[in-house]
Parts: C-alpha cells; sequence; structure tokens
C-alpha cells in the first residue's frame, strides 16, 4: 500500500516531461504532459486528445487485427494503415488469378469490398487506474477477475482486461470494442507498397507508399456483429480529417497508437540475454529465409504463398542484427549498468530504501543466470525444428483432433472431424520446398542442441537428409489429399508424428517453467527495479513501457546525421523512387504505370506547395515501436499528415533505450498516399469520402 502511493505521489510531481521520448499513457497525459504538450506546439487540449465522456482523437483510432494501428478517415467506417500491416489479409485473399497483394486492388464500391476472415478492429473506450484496489487485496487475482466481471456487466458487447504497468506497480482496468467484419478496400502492388523491401526495411532514406485500405462495418444499430452481407459500414464518432499541406523541418508532429513492447525497464543483464539469444534466432532465420528466397524467386506462385511468411520472418531477423550492432555502437550495456551503479548508490544511500527495495539488480541477474540455458535450448528448438512446416501440420491437426494423436484413445468421427479445417493449411504450403527446409532445420539443430535435448533415440547419428527423404515420402501430412485419405490405423504410425512428438517433448521440457509457471521472485525483483527508478527519477515524468496498449508520442519533424559529416534530409521525393527503380532487382522494381507518371510529373493536387515536388516519406522524432505500425501522424490540430511505418537503422536499439540525436520515426507522407490512390488507382470513391483542411 505504501509503495502505491510513493508511486502515484511521484507520477503526480513533475513538471518537466520532455517531448519526443515517451509513449505515454493517455488518462495521464494532462497531469504529465499538459504543459509540455503546449510548449511543444500542440494546439490540442489533452481532453480533445483522450477523454472517456467526450469524442476525443482516440475514437478514431483502433488496434487492427492485434498487431498494429489502422485510422478512421471517413464517415463510412474508412480505415487506412501501412500495407505491411494489411499484408497477411491481402496474402490471404490473393490467389494466381487474382493477385491483390502483387497486382495492388481498387474496390470501387461498397459491392467490391472484401471480407477478410479472422480479421478484427478494437476501439479503446475506456482505462481506469485499480492499483490501489489491487494493492489492497489479500487475493489480487480474485479481486482483479471480480472487477473485470463488473465491468463487462456494466459494459454489453465490450472486452475487459485489468493490465500492468511499470513492471506491475500500476494497474488499469482497459475496456475496448472489437469489430470483427473487416473488409479489404484497397492497396497498392506490392512492388510500391514494399518498395525497397528488405533491402530498405529499417532504413532511410525511404520511398516506400506503405499504406492499405480496409473498412470497418457494423449491424444496424452501429454495434460489432459477426460477417453478414446486411451489415452496414461503421458511423464512427470520430474521423480524421487529412491536411494536405505537408511537413517542415521543425513542425509540431504526434502519433497515437498501439506499440507493442519494449525493454525500457529491463536490467543489463537481462538485455545480455536477450541480445544473446536473438542471435540464435537470426541464424536460424537464415538458413531458413534463404531457402524461401530461392524457391520464392524461381517461381510466381511461389513467391505469393510464402511472401507473408517470408516478410515476417525477414523483419524480425533485420531487427535483430540491427540491435545487436546499435547495442555496440552505442554502448547500450554499458550504459545500462551505469544507470544501475547509480541506482545502486542511491538505494545504498538510505537504509530505508534498502529496506525497500532491496539490491533488484543483483536479484534480477540470479534469475536471468537461472533461466539462461533453459532461454537457448526453447529458442533452438522453436526456431529450428518447430519451423519445419510440416511439425507444424501435424500440431494442428493434433489440436484439432483434441490431442489424439499422443492419447490413443479417440473416436474416428473426431478423427474425421479433424481434417476439414486441414484444407486452409495446405493453402500455401509447399512440399519440394519444406522438405529443403527439414534438411535444413534439422541439421542446423543438430549442430547446436546439447545432446540430451536430440529429438529422437539416435539423433545424433542420424544421415538427416536420408531422413527427410523416407519422411516426406511416406508421411500422410505432406498433402490435403494424402491427409483426407488417410484412416486412424494408417495415420499412427507416421513419420511425421513421431518428428512432431520429439519436438513437443523439447519445446514441453522447456515452456511451462518459463512461461507458465509463476516466479514470484522474479516478478518482485521487477517490480521492485522499476518502483525504485520511479523513486529515483522523482520530478521527471515517466512513461512505462509498450505493452499493446494506446499511447501518444509526440516531438518534431526532423532530420538527423547518421554518422560524422552526413546529414539526412527530413523528406523524400519521387525523385528517390526513379533513382532506386532496378527493374532485374524484385525488391524495387517500378510497377508499369507508376513510372509513367512520375516522369510526366503528373503529381495534381497531391505536389507540396512549395517545391511543387511529390514528397513521398518523412521523419520525425516520436518515440514508436513494432504495432504502431501504421498509426496516424498528426499535426498540431489533430490533422493526418502521414502514417508511421518503421524505425531508422542507426538506432535499432530504441526499444531500449530512446536516443534523440539518432532515433527517427519514419513516416510515409499522406499526400504520396492519396496521390496513388488517385492517379494509379483511380479510385475518387475513396478520396471523395475523405474531408480535407485547407
Ligand atoms: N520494419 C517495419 C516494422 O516493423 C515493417 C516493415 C515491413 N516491410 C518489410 N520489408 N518487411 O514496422
Amino acid at each position: 500500500m505504501k509503495r502505491i502511493l510513493t508511486l502515484l505521489a511521484t507520477l503526480a510531481i513533475c513538471f518537466n516531461a520532455m517531448a519526443d521520448e515517451g509513449m505515454w499513457l493517455l488518462p495521464l497525459l494532462k497531469q504529465l504532459n499538459g504543459k509540455d504538450l503546449k510548449a511543444a506546439g500542440c494546439k490540442l487540449s489533452p481532453e480533445e486528445i483522450y477523454s472517456i465522456n467526450k469524442t476525443s482523437l482516440k475514437d478514431a483510432i483502433v488496434h487492427f487485427g492485434g498487431g498494429c494501428t489502422a485510422e478512421v478517415i471517413s464517415d463510412q467506417g474508412l480505415l487506412v494503415t501501412n500495407h505491411h500491416c494489411g499484408y497477411s489479409s491481402i496474402q490471404g485473399l490473393s490467389t494466381d488469378e487474382h493477385n491483390y497483394l502483387m497486382d495492388g486492388y481498387w474496390a470501387k464500391n461498397l459491392k467490391e469490398e472484401i471480407p477478410c476472415p479472422g480479421l478484427s478492429v478494437t476501439f479503446l473506450v475506456s482505462m481506469e487506474d485499480v492499483t490501489s484496489v489491487i494493492e489492497k487485496a489479500d487475493d489480487p487475482q480474485t479481486v482483479k477477475s471480480g472487477l473485470e466481471a463488473n465491468a463487462l456487466a456494466a459494459n454489453p458487447g465490450c472486452e475487459v482486461l485489468i493490465t500492468g504497468f511499470y513492471n506491475d506497480n500500476v494497474y488499469y482496468l482497459i475496456i475496448t470494442r472489437t469489430y470483427e467484419d473487416v473488409r479489404f478496400v484497397g492497396a497498392p502492388p506490392a512492388s510500391m507498397g514494399k518498395f525497397g523491401g528488405e533491402t530498405d526495411n529499417w532504413m532511410w532514406p525511404r520511398h516506400t507508399c506503405d499504406f492499405s485500405m480496409f473498412r470497418i462495418y457494423a449491424g444496424k444499430d452501429n454495434m460489432p456483429a459477426e460477417y453478414s452481407q446486411d451489415n452496414v459500414p461503421y458511423k464512427p464518432a470520430k474521423s480524421l480529417k487529412v491536411s494536405l499541406k505537408g511537413v517542415q523541418e521543425g513542425d509540431y508532429a504526434m502519433v497515437m497508437g498501439y506499440p507493442g513492447r519494449t525493454q525500457r525497464y529491463q536490467t543489463a543483464e537481462q538485455l545480455k540475454q536477450m541480445i544473446s539469444i536473438n542471435r540464435i534466432r537470426i541464424d536460424a532465420r537464415t538458413v531458413l529465409q534463404d531457402l524461401m528466397w530461392e524457391a520464392m524467386c524461381a517461381d510466381p506462385s511461389v513467391q505469393l504463398k510464402y511472401a507473408d511468411k517470408y516478410a515476417g520472418s525477414a523483419n524480425g531477423w533485420k531487427k535483430w542484427q540491427g540491435e545487436e550492432l546499435a547495442f555496440e555502437n552505442l554502448d547500450i550495456i554499458g550504459r545500462e549498468e551505469q544507470k544501475e551503479a547509480d541506482l545502486k548508490a542511491w538505494i545504498e544511500a538510505d537504509p530505508a530504501r534498502v529496506k525497500k527495495y532491496g539490491d533488484p539488480v543483483k536479484t534480477l541477474a540470479k534469475v536471468v543466470a537461472d533461466t539462461d540455458e533453459a532461454k537457448r535450448a526453447f529458442t533452438l528448438v522453436t526456431e529450428a525444428p518447430y519451423n519445419v512446416e510440416l511439425v507444424a501440420l501435424v500440431g494442428y491437426f493434433n489440436r484439432n483432433f483434441g490431442g489424439g494423436l499422443q492419447q490413443g484413445q479417440d473416436t474416428v468421427a473426431a478423427f474425421e472431424a479433424a481434417k476439414e479445417p486441414m484444407k486452409e493449411m495446405y493453402r500455401d504450403y509447399v512440399k519440394d520446398l519444406d522438405r529443403k527446409e527439414a534438411v535444413a532445420l534439422l541439421s542446423f539443430y543438430r549442430d547446436r542442441a546439447k545432446p540430451e535435448d536430440y529429438l529422437w533415440e539416435g539423433f545424433g547419428e542420424t544421415d538427416i537428409p536420408a531422413y527427410v527423404e523416407n519422411l516426406f515420402d511416406k508421411s500422410v501430412f505432406t498433402s490435403y489429399e494424402k491427409l483426407s485419405a488417410c484412416t486412424l490405423a494408417e495415420m499412427r504410425g507416421d513419420p511425421a508424428i513421431e518428428l512432431y512428438n520429439g519436438v513437443a517433448t523439447v519445446i514441453m521440457k522447456y515452456l511451462p517453467a518459463l512461461y507458465y509457471m509463476p516466479n514470484p521472485k522474479a516478478d518482485k525483483a521487477s517490480k521492485d527495479f522499476a518502483a525504485a527508478l520511479l523513486e529515483w527519477q522523482k520530478g521527471k515524468a515517466m512513461y512505462p513501457d509498450a505493452n499493446s496498449t494506446m499511447r501518444l508520442t509526440y516531438g518534431h519533424v526532423l532530420p538527423y546525421s547518421p554518422k560524422d559529416a552526413l546529414k539526412y534530409e527530413y523528406y523524400t521525393t519521387s525523385a528517390g523512387l526513379l533513382e532506386k527503380e532496378d527493374p532485374s532487382n524484385p525488391e524495387f522494381i517500378l510497377p508499369a504505370g507508376i513510372k509513367e507518371l512520375l516522369l510526366a510529373r503528373d503529381f495534381g493536387r497531391w505536389a507540396d506547395k512549395k517545391d511543387g515536388k511529390l514528397h513521398t516519406c518523412f521523419l520525425t522524432n516520436n518515440d514508436i515501436t513494432g504495432g504502431n505500425s501504421g498509426s496516424p501522424v498528426l499535426d498540431a490540430r489533430g490533422n493526418l499528415i502521414g502514417l508511421a511505418f518503421d524505425g531508422n537503422w542507426e538506432s535499432m536499439s530504441s526499444d531500449v533505450m530512446f536516443e534523440p540525436d539518432l532515433q527517427r520515426c519514419i513516416c510515409v507522407d499522406i499526400r504520396y498516399v492519396l496521390w496513388l490512390v488517385e492517379k494509379y488507382g483511380k479510385a475518387d470513391n475513396i478520396i471523395n469520402e475523405i474531408t480535407f483542411v485547407k
């Protein structure tokens, strides 16, 4: 109880929140950022950004598909987000005949909008601090469940969740509303939506037209409804207006959205562990991605099937490499260790603090040491043999079958019923590619795993290529046709099941202790560490780690200098598209039509008022991370000027430490987006829905 009073006092007494750094909690904006927002140039009051009683900006912003952000830009529920956020939905709707991913798509009316099964968007209704109730409780879990149940009863049709902040020093009860009928409206061809591919990913200068459009549909009462032809476009409480003014260096800019995860309240030991574990991931994915890429380049049909798997894998793969490099270059560990030494000295200067906090850094170091082996082994098995697609297929079937492959007593009816949902799983499966993946990943695993984690007796001596040959020849899991023709008795001896069992055994050896079993010692140390940092930094506004809840970050449009003598402009123009174009490189192809428009300088009303050029992307010093993708970049009055879509290479350690001089948020200029919609997509229907501000 005492702890929490101290913490709230800490949060309350702060005068000097600084712009730029910080993924700020919306309910605390007035208290923590009110003055600074104004000083930075914001023309909106905190209540106009977030209010639970009145319509505010937050009502135009949604959590998109659980991993990205999107915003409503018309009174008909039209949404815009990044192309890479719509990517898997668009891939899922695409076929070799109707390849919306590669060719783009533009619905010219509501009827042409395409339902996206499985895609949903979530609005934030409200957030309420419930820390004191939980901290007072003898049994916090029961109290939490009670609070959630009450809130749910009071808010029918909503979801309720209590979420911890500042390493569980603060709890909010969060009420949300989810719409499940979301339809695909339009997107550029992937060559534009992903222009620059993995080469440009995480880097500046950038020319990617990273957007896609969807629409929220609701029941006649405007409330969430399952997909139905009778559903109607959602009428938003708030939609964003679009500014065509463009940005100048120093302009105020803010980003609102759903940052996923950061590690700004973790110790140096925890961070070192994170980096070394990510190295295992990088190495395993290098093996996997090389094979995927080769097959994708050789066959357009394989390219479509594996586009999303590849992009997802490669995005993390490149991020972790950049992070590793930035840790070196920016001495992240050294600086973190210095901070911890200073914190320790501060704690030890007062016996009351020693009593209250102890030495959380030391405790956490012990936790890291205790889990290190298990984490490495777990990462290795999940990144290597578990990524053999055949293993995942058996796992999926086994889940449908209620675990029947291992238990052996399930009925034939359950077995047959488990087959049908598998059809979808084979849509994007290429047996010959997976066969190669299996040889490579099993070999990779054997080279690195400890003998006690071998997948079967004698794994160390197995001739892996011969084993895989037999596996893929014999297993019924290599195609839907074989699977559906197979009887339960025939399936019992399938070699893919043996492989699956071997992998599952190793996973289950580590998973519970690492992720399911409570670890009160670790939890307490991590909570104490954050609480001590907060008290130590009293007077300075502190924001919690990202945790997929809605945040605001505000700052300015700014260039940067990546290294000595080099300065990067804060915006790019279409000239760069032409410079980078390379018809022989799949990552840098300009689709037919785009090049002609650019050469003719047909920029229409979307040209910059000052220089007449088509501005493509720009930079701000907003503090974002994965999950913010698709977030609106807003001017001082809350008008849409762009979409946030990436971070820059020189500050890839940004999830751990914010770098004022180096860290930038990469945004696509909304004028570039709408130029493409109008001039290339010829989708005037979309443009006509949008309200522009002069
Ligand atoms: N780096 C971006 C992010 O994590 C994703 C970019 C997707 N593009 C790509 N080429 N994989 O938000």
